[in-house]
């Protein structure tokens, strides 16, 4: 992802270096793959692995592997004998993903899954501490439907793209498909009354979601 403006490259300056896994990781995505610009990157994967650090979750789901850019970040917080399942529908670019999820040292604690995660999801036990939907846009709402009752009481959902190139607000894309997608998860989780949530403005946009202590 390219920082445009002097406050994203300051931001960016002044965080740790993205370190040479990540950087190499980056690298080949941009090289190899088609669609780079759906992995996360430096800024968004530092603030994944500092949530994940912050929460030192027992079980995280990711929907979206992609590359295995987040799913190294968020890795990263695992406590002791924690697991990571991230699921991918795109079986193309399944071992350009385990082979740098091997370099990272987690292949023993990232578990990835090939196929439809609104398939996979049903069959994976919880509970999540930590869900990181970063999949089909038009899918957002399903996944948190499914995964909802899989999140234990206090857990959190981090879901990715919630600004959608800035689109989300602007009336000119009142009519255009993904931007309505994307505002109608948001109003969806504005009105569920079972979660406290924020949005933050961070790349895409990513909101946090607490699952509240009590099923209401
Ligand atoms: C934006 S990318 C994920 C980027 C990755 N999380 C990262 O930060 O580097 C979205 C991924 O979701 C996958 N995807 C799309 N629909 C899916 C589905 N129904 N089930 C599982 N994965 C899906 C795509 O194949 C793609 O690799």
């Amino acid at each position: 992802m390219d920082y445009k403006t002097e406050k994203e490259k300051y931001l960016v300056s002044n965080c740790t270096p993205e370190d040479p896994l990540l950087a190499e990781l980056n690298r080949q995505t941009w090289l190899k793959i088609l669609n780079p610009k759906m992995l996360s990157g430096h800024y968004l994967g530092k603030l994944l692995e500092m949530i994940s650090c912050m929460i030192n979750p027992s079980q995280i789901l990711e929907i979206g592997t992609y590359t295995g850019y987040s799913a190294i970040c968020m890795g990263r917080g695992l406590r002791e004998g924690g697991k990571l399942h991230t699921i991918d529908i795109n079986d193309e670019i399944r071992d350009f993903a385990s082979g740098f999820i091997r370099k990272s040292g987690m292949q023993d604690k990232i578990i990835m899954h090939t196929g439809d995660a609104l398939k996979i999801i049903p069959m994976l036990k919880g509970p999540f501490d930590l869900v990181f939907i970063d999949g089909e846009k038009s899918e957002y709402k399903d996944y948190y439907n499914l995964v909802f009752p899989k999140v234990r009481n206090g857990g959190f959902i981090l879901a990715d793209n919630v600004l959608w190139d800035e689109k989300v607000y602007r009336p000119e894309f009142d009519n255009d498909e993904y931007t309505l997608f994307i505002r109608e998860f948001n109003e969806m989780i504005c009105r569920d009354d079972r979660v406290d949530n924020l949005m933050l403005s961070v790349r895409d946009g990513l909101m946090i979601i607490r699952k509240k202590e009590a099923d209401l």
